[in-house]
């Protein structure tokens, strides 16, 4: 067996089993559910719809870089949502099963064994993906906190240079998950510039684009940062998108990369192998949901709504606010004087409310493991179970 699966770490939830054993929710009260990434919106009719329209396309094979109609839809949305021209469909836009799996391959792809051991940067705490693609592509993480104190920012000037210097992939998430951070232009502008000087690829995962709440104001994106600064070729950049969180589809497996040419055709030939090419119904209706923004905005305003009722009610005793984007509450729990994990077990007994120890999201690094105090509140459930779940923390804080 490859041994380098023996580096993998349990995933969160697996851990959160874990932590509940021995423990029942109490009988009379419903089970809310806020610890996992799960939109729970309903998909919007007419990708159901597109989808069932299509189901002729299973009769063939799809090719590993879609169809022109999906890559068109997916480039024009690019260039609407971040006001840039659009990719070439060509060479600079390669559909994907979701971004997870391709955030995973992106890896595989771009990784090049050398006598020293190469280096992935990622976010600490993290979406575990990074650190599993980064270990399995027999490559060393090197985690980079970010922490309240710096207002959750990416400081890469932490960055020793001997890491630098062995480093080829630089995973980033933003909107972050679980921080909700999203990267402005000079943050950037420093990550592209040490690329230069470094030669990296900059993975930039940003499926939570489109979950923000200031409608004037969307989240930057890498390719609309790379452009403003003239990078109009995206060298080294490629960024990772998804229907998932956008369109409430997260069981129909799509999303994009976008980005530098030269990455692209190298990732799409790993992807020939690596088979993983989306079915003719689902690019169909993957193309259609690129094309509505009505829906998204529908979906952004239910979440503006709940952000809006629970933020304050979980802040009067944990230490949050409103993310710059995406859908969690990342919530200091230290106010109660519980751990992060001690807090997460006690509310499903008491009030049957599920979160996640942010501890789970994060490793050990320069000493403390970035997540510790903190959970993460996913307000993926409808409006009024969100409050409810809200109310429930709110009571179980006061209990304590
Ligand atoms: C930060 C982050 N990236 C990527 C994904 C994967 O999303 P999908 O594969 O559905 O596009 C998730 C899912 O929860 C996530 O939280």
């Amino acid at each position: 067996m490859n041994l380098l699966l023996d580096q993998l770490q349990p995933y969160p939830f697996e851990k959160l089993r874990d932590l509940y054993a021995g423990t029942s929710p109490p009988a009379g009260l419903s089970e809310i559910k806020l610890h996992i990434g799960e939109p729970q919106h309903p998909t919007p009719q007419f990708i159901k719809d597109v989808l069932i329209a299509n189901l002729g396309g299973l009769a063939s094979y799809p090719a590993t870089n879609g169809s022109d109609d999906l890559r068109r839809a997916i480039a024009e949305w690019i260039a609407q949502r971040y006001g840039i021209p659009a990719p070439d469909i060509a060479t600079q836009v390669l559909p994907v099963a979701g971004s997870r799996e391709a955030l995973f391959a992106i890896a595989q792809a771009v990784i090049e064994r050398k006598h020293r051991q190469p280096v992935v940067i990622s976010p600490n705490p993290f979406y575990q993906i990074y650190e599993g693609a980064a270990l399995l592509a027999g490559a060393r993480p090197f985690f980079l906190n970010t922490l309240p104190e710096n207002d959750f920012r990416l400081d890469w000037a932490r960055v020793p240079e001997e890491v630098w210097a062995d480093c080829q992939l630089v995973y980033l998430c933003s909107p972050g998950n679980p921080t909700g951070k999203v990267m402005a232009q000079e943050e950037w502008q420093t990550l592209f510039e040490l690329s230069d000087r470094h030669g990296f690829v900059i993975a930039a995962d940003e499926c939570y684009s489109e979950i923000y709440f200031d409608g004037d104001a969307p989240p930057l994106g890498g390719l609309q940062a790379a452009r403003r600064i003239g990078r109009d070729d995206y060298r080294n950049l490629v960024m990772f998108s998804s229907l998932s969180k956008r369109s409430n589809v997260p069981g129909m497996r799509s999303g994009f990369v976008a980005g530098d040419a030269a990455i692209l055709k190298k990732f799409w030939l790993y992807r020939t192998y690596h088979g993983c090419a989306l079915s003719p119904p689902v690019q169909a209706a993957s193309a259609a949901a690129w094309r509505d923004e009505a829906h998204v905005e529908e979906n952004r305003r239910l979440y503006v709504e709940k952000f809006a009722q629970v933020t304050p009610i979980v802040a009067r005793h944990l230490d949050t606010a409103l993310p710059d984007a995406g859908f969690y509450l990342w919530a200091d729990v230290s106010p109660t004087g519980l751990s992060d994990t001690e807090f997460t077990r006690r509310l499903r007994a008491q009030y049957n409310v599920t979160v996640l120890p942010g501890s789970y999201l994060g490793r050990d690094a320069d000493g403390i493991n970035p997540g510790r105090d903190f959970v993460r509140i996913a307000l993926v459930a409808g409006l009024a179970e969100c409050r409810t779940a809200g109310e429930r923390i709110a009571a179980f804080c006061e209990s304590l």
